[in-house]
């Protein structure tokens, strides 16, 4: 899966990052061509020739040490002020009635903890957003120092454990938009992806109806052997939203991908990601059970049945 790029903005948020980015790149490839032209001016030009005596050594210019100092006053300027511009547009609305944030998202190695308190709901991975409507979320980390990005939505923003921040999350048009842990947080930061799934108000709200809802109980022989497995193993004991070591799996069926972005969630895929974590993302902390195949059967149909 590729993380979106930051140029097809689809939000405020993000168009004001896009305009800010973009105004570095130009002044940033403007001084590099400046600094560029002049170095390579001075080497042909000053070269050493053969037979030619050593050239007068020369201390510097104070006029034009005053020009580039001006130079460099006025570029540090020109990206300041549409900084603070920025920083205006994509901060979380201040108010003295704080109804406290629509969303949370806590950074764990190497997954997403993601909670609506409002409604109850803890999930992991995915981050459910209804069209055109901002949500204040608070970023917080459970370990060490992630960093959330989705550059199609807004801006990045460091998950500092002990120092959690508000930042807005809007999307104006539907769809998945694909983003990525953005500091080295350990052997999975590679695979520490997250999705942003921007759906209309009313497949929003079915959502998280059906995500308050207790998944059904497991029908088949399969799933229902399965539902022991999964108790005897103890999947809870990392799995549970108290523990929250490992994500919550109380609606992984109805989730996309596997393993905070690794793969598409499929009963196949599942399976493999059961049959050996590590191969899929070396350093994920689920242990290989080495489980039989009839086993995996067993728990991929019980897991399927948590939608
Ligand atoms: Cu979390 Cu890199």
């Amino acid at each position: 899966m590729q993380v979106s790029s930051p140029f097809n903005p689809v939000s405020p948020q993000g168009l004001a990052t896009k305009s800010l980015l973009e105004l570095v790149l130009w002044l940033g490839a403007g001084v590099f061509v400046i600094v560029a032209g002049l170095v390579l001016v001075a080497a042909i030009r000053f070269r050493a020739r053969p037979g030619a005596p050593e050239p007068p050594q020369v201390e510097g210019r104070h006029q034009w040490e005053y020009v580039w100092i001006a130079g460099a006053v006025a570029v540090l300027i020109a990206i300041f002020i549409p900084t603070v511009a920025m920083m205006r547009a994509a901060a979380p609305p201040g108010g003295s009635e704080d109804p406290g944030p629509d969303i949370i998202i806590i950074g764990h190695q190497w997954w997403w903890e993601i909670r609506y308190p409002h409604g109850g709901i803890l999930t992991a991975n995915e981050v459910h957003l209804p069209v055109g409507r901002p949500m204040v979320t608070r970023l917080e980390s459970a370990d060490v120092i992630h960093d959330f990005w989705v550059p199609q939505v807004g801006r990045k923003e460091d998950l500092t454990p002990g120092y959690p921040t508000t930042v807005v999350l809007q999307a104006d048009r539907p769809g998945t938009y694909l983003g990525a842990c953005v500091e080295f947080c350990g052997a999975g930061h590679a695979w520490m992806r997250i999705s942003v799934i921007a759906e209309s108000s009313q497949a929003f709200d079915a959502w998280l109806a059906s995500e308050r809802q207790p998944p059904p109980p497991p029908a088949t022989p399969e799933a229902v052997a399965g539902e022991k497995l999964y108790a005897s193993l103890s999947c809870d004991h990392c799995h549970a939203s108290t523990v929250a070591v490992g994500p919550d799996l109380t609606h992984i069926a109805a989730r996309q991908t596997l393993a905070a972005g690794r793969i598409a969630n499929t009963p196949d895929t599942l399976g493999r990601w059961l049959a050996d974590p590590q191969a899929l993302k070396p350093g994920v902390l689920m242990p290989d059970f080495r489980l039989t195949p009839d086993q995996i059967r067993d728990l991929v149909a019980y897991l399927e049945t948590r939608r």
